[in-house]
C-alpha cells in the first residue's frame, strides 16, 4: 500500500489532457490499488491519475457504494436535466462551488482486467464520475462553477 501525495491547483499536470492507457499492466493495476489508498486516506470520493501527477487516463470513486476504477473513461450520454450542488476537490483545499452537472451519466471505460464496462449513473454517483472525467481533460471544477466559496 502505497499513497500518494495529492497535486494542487497550479501544478501544470492536472491541466493536461492525460494520455489514454493503452494496455493494462501490472503498474496499472498498482497504480489502480494506490489512488484507492490515496483517496480513501484523504478522504475524498474520487480521484484521477493526473491528481497524483501521473498524466493517464484512470480514475477511481467510491461514493459509498463500493470502488469503480476505470480506464480511459468517457460520458458517452447525459441526460438535458441537470442538478447544482456544492463540490469540492481533493487538489484544492479549503474551496468549495455550487457546479451544474448532468443529473445522469451514461459513462464507458475498462476495468482492470481490460473489459469494457458500461455505467447508468445518478446522483452523486454521476456528479463524481464527470468531475474525475474531467479531470482527465485539465479541467477542474472551479472553471465551472456558478459560485465558489472559500473555507
Ligand atoms: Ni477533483
Amino acid at each position: 500500500m502505497a499513497i500518494y501525495q495529492i497535486v494542487e491547483i497550479g501544478a501544470d499536470v492536472l491541466r493536461e489532457k492525460a494520455k489514454i492507457v493503452s494496455e493494462i499492466t501490472p503498474n496499472i493495476e498498482k497504480l489502480l490499488e494506490n489512488m484507492a489508498d490515496t483517496m480513501y486516506a484523504a478522504e475524498g470520493i474520487g480521484l484521477a491519475a493526473p491528481q497524483i501527477g501521473i498524466s493517464k487516463q484512470v480514475i477511481v470513486v467510491n461514493v459509498g457504494e463500493g470502488l469503480v476504477e476505470l480506464i480511459n473513461p468517457a460520458v458517452v450520454e447525459q441526460s438535458e436535466d441537470q442538478d447544482v450542488e456544492t463540490e469540492g476537490c481533493l487538489s484544492i483545499p479549503g474551496v468549495t462551488g455550487d457546479v451544474v452537472r448532468a443529473a445522469r451519466v451514461r459513462v464507458q471505460g475498462l476495468n482492470r482486467q481490460g473489459e469494457a464496462v458500461d455505467i447508468q449513473a445518478e446522483g452523486l454517483f454521476a456528479r463524481a464520475l464527470q468531475h474525475e472525467i474531467d479531470h482527465l481533460a485539465g479541467v477542474l471544477f472551479v472553471d465551472k462553477a456558478r459560485k465558489t466559496y472559500r473555507k
